[in-house]
């Protein structure tokens, strides 16, 4: 029998990636005035995206999830928001149009704040400080001051997630997501460009066939799934004490949620089976993803199933591997195979970003596109291979015309990198190489289908 799960039962367990408070008091007084905060997220809201999950899970939907490494407070504002979700909602057209499959729309974003480091500190020449580990602990400028944890970027992210989320919901739900409008989610600076050029393309198939179908007598107007769409939050749930401050019960349920986002991951640093990581995220009923990396050996990915979904319900858990481009074609086969025979209901999906990261000869951490696209290749042939269902991409990308990522189509060189670097942590994919990698995921979809496809065809004797 496990032992009894409270919110603040990880605390008497191993912790890892915790930043050191100088002042736990202080910290403390924090951690009890963000419990008497709003919830940020509803429990039914919760459960709505694990039902799309679930979908995911048995192959009938593709979840699409993206935003920044690390949001931060600096770079907060509407038209960084704006453009992201814009991103998004074509991505989420090219792959709901020309893959011809649901896309459940997921951010990483409106919580995103915190982030595991390889070193508890950094050091530049002789000077040796705390690693920055995010806004919602300490700053970014390499000084004492600013690298020290201050429990109170915890209040200030809490409320720039609030607001963040109220703009979201704002453009999911108040006609900017209209199907009708399909043609104005282009970005300024994407005009002209091959990308919007194919993009325009679909756009206009689109436009057409609504205008097909009001002429055949339907009311647009009248079909709120035209009209709006349905958006998610998600961040790494590392920060314990903040996350175990916005657990609360749902009175309809009486169970316990985390109202900080709907979805949850435990990161690759994090997933230690008798840690404090596994310990809450088990407790708490939102969808969870697990990010899985080449270390990552078969049964003690069992084991982690078995804590993180006991009941084996489908949209609960998603596997999120990170293998990086040269262990993929080893590392997730025996994986994939060990998931399908223990009968273990997960959603797979693909994080092609972090295990490509390379230092650019002028210093700059990147990724390059091509690697990108080979592991996401690799992720879907696999999955072909094994007659599973490659089902969800997770992507840390920006609305915004930046040079983090070399490649793609307006190839990026290294020395680009320096023009428009501004990451606070991992290098993102901007607008144009989102878009290229839409268009790539839909051929994956369309084929996946088409197979599937196949022997339903013959047993109907075509
Ligand atoms: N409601 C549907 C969906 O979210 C259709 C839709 C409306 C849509 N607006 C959208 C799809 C924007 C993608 C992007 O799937
Ligand atoms: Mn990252």
């Amino acid at each position: 029998m496990p032992e009894r799960w409270t919110p603040d039962s990880w605390r008497k367990k191993p912790v890892a990636q915790m930043p050191a408070y100088p002042d736990p008091a202080a910290l403390a007084e924090t951690e009890k005035q963000l419990a008497t905060f709003p919830p940020l997220v509803f429990a039914g809201e919760a459960r709505s995206l694990k039902k799309q999950l679930a979908r995911v899970a048995a192959g009938d939907a593709f979840l699409l999830q993206g935003g920044d490494c690390a949001e931060s407070f600096a770079e907060h504002g509407a038209n960084n928001i704006r453009d992201f979700f814009r991103v998004l909602l074509q991505m989420a057209v090219v792959l709901t149009y020309a893959g011809s499959s649901p896309v459940v729309k997921v951010g990483r974003i409106a919580g995103q704040f915190a982030k595991p480091r390889s070193s508890p500190t950094e050091k530049r020449g002789t000077a040796e400080l705390p690693s920055y580990r995010g806004d919602i602990v300490n700053g970014i400028d390499f000084t004492a001051e600013a690298r020290t944890p201050d429990p109170r970027r915890q209040i200030e992210a809490y409320r720039q997630s609030a607001a963040t989320l109220n703009l979201l919901r704002a453009f999911a739900n108040g006609g900017y997501a209209n199907l009708g409008s399909v043609h104005r989610w282009v970005l300024g600076s994407l005009k002209d460009s091959p990308q919007s050029r194919r993009y325009n393309e679909l756009a206009d198939r689109i436009s057409d066939a609504l205008a097909f179908m009001e002429a055949c007598g339907l009311n647009l107007e009248s079909h709120p799934e035209l009209r709006t769409t349905e958006f998610y939050t998600s961040h790494e749930a590392l920060l314990l004490g903040f996350e175990e401050a916005m657990t609360r019960v749902d009175s309809t349920s009486g169970d316990w949620y985390c109202t900080s986002g709907h979805m949850l991951w435990i990161g690759d640093r994090t997933r230690q089976i008798d840690h404090a990581h596994v310990e809450y995220c088990r407790g708490v009923k939102n969808p969870l993803g697990l990010k899985c990396g080449p270390s990552l050996a078969g049964d003690d990915l069992l084991r982690l199933i078995d804590i993180l979904n006991p009941d084996n319900e489908p949209g609960r858990l998603t596997l999120i591997c990170r293998m990086g481009v040269e262990k993929a074609g080893d590392s997730l086969p025996p994986l994939v195979r060990l998931v399908k025979r223990e009968g273990r209901a997960v959603v797979w999906s693909c994080d092609p970003m972090h295990g490509n990261t390379v230092t650019s000869a002028n210093g700059f951490k990147t990724r390059p596109f091509d690697r990108i696209l080979q592991e996401v290749q690799t992720f879907f042939d696999v999955h072909a291979a094994e007659g599973t269902h490659g089902g969800g991409i997770h992507l840390e990308m920006t609305g915004q015309d930046v040079t983090e990522c070399t490649g793609g189509a307006r190839a990026i060189t290294d020395a680009d990198l320096n023009s428009r670097y501004h990451t606070f942590c991992d290098p993102r994919l901007n607008a144009a190489q989102s878009i290229d990698m839409a268009f790539l995921l839909a051929e994956y979809l369309k084929r996946e289908r088409a197979t599937r496809a196949t022997p339903l065809a013959e047993a109907a004797g075509l």
